[in-house]
Parts: structure tokens; sequence; C-alpha cells
């Protein structure tokens, strides 16, 4: 099922002091543009690597998912780590029928590539909050 590592999420209160972090200390240029997601409560920006992505999360709107997160970790931090899957329901049925928790309704929605998501909560996963998101293209 587990597919190539998409991108490593990481929430921020300021995505533009984050994209100076990247930019300043590790040298990343390919930086793209911020942009909402209302619907998932998020403004999201990617700083491409050679082989991944880093997604950037900054609270949108008063009900985002990443205040919480961001009330334990004033800094931001590491919030998900995305790997794509050829089928994304058949990847979600799979893990539900191990015992797996698919967060809220469990059905997949558009996602920051524009291609089907869903996230595997963390006490499944050893801690770590995973999203999983269809090839894009398929
Ligand atoms: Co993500």
């Amino acid at each position: 099922m587990i597919g190539r590592l998409n991108h490593v999420g990481i929430a921020t209160p300021s995505i533009e002091r984050s994209v100076a972090v990247y930019r300043d200390l590790l040298g990343a240029t390919a930086v793209g543009e911020r942009f909402a997601l209302p619907e998932q409560g998020v403004w999201v920006c990617f700083v491409d690597t050679p082989n991944s992505q880093i997604e950037l999360i900054e609270p949108y709107g008063d009900a985002s998912p990443i205040h919480a997160f961001l009330a334990r970790n004033p800094n931001g931090g590491q919030h998900h780590v995305c790997f794509e899957v050829s089928d994304i329901v058949a990847a979600r049925d799979a893990l539900r029928a191990k015992g797996a928790t698919i967060l809220g309704t469990g059905e997949p929605r558009l996602g920051a590539h524009g291609v089907p998501v869903i996230f595997v909560h963390p006490r499944d996963m050893g801690g770590v909050l995973v999203e999983l998101m269809a090839e894009p293209g398929h």
C-alpha cells in the first residue's frame, strides 16, 4: 500500500517566517505561492526539495485545527507525513479492516495537491499523524 513520501507537513504560526528559515538556513529556492484551503482551515505553502516537499501550514480562520497544535507547540513543528497510495479508497478500507481510525468522516477529501486525501489517527501510527493521498495523475 505505502508509496512515495510526498511531503512532510510542518505547522507554523507564520508561513512567511518559515519560508525565510528554509530559504536562508537551508538554501531552498523552489518556494510556491501561499494559498488557502478554507474548508480545511489552513494556509498552505510548498517548499520543494530534490526528492520531496515541505508543506508549511498556517491556521486559516478561527476554527482551524492547527490552532490546537500551535497552542501545544507555539513555535510550530512537524505536524504530519504524507505518503502516496495508488487507490485511496482501497487504502482506507484496508486500514479500517486492520482496526485503524480514519479521521473525520473517513471520506477522502481534496487536499492541497488537488487529489483526495485521508488522515490516519496518530495513535494507530506510533504517534505520527499520517496523511495518505492519491498518486497525482491518477
Ligand atoms: Co499534507
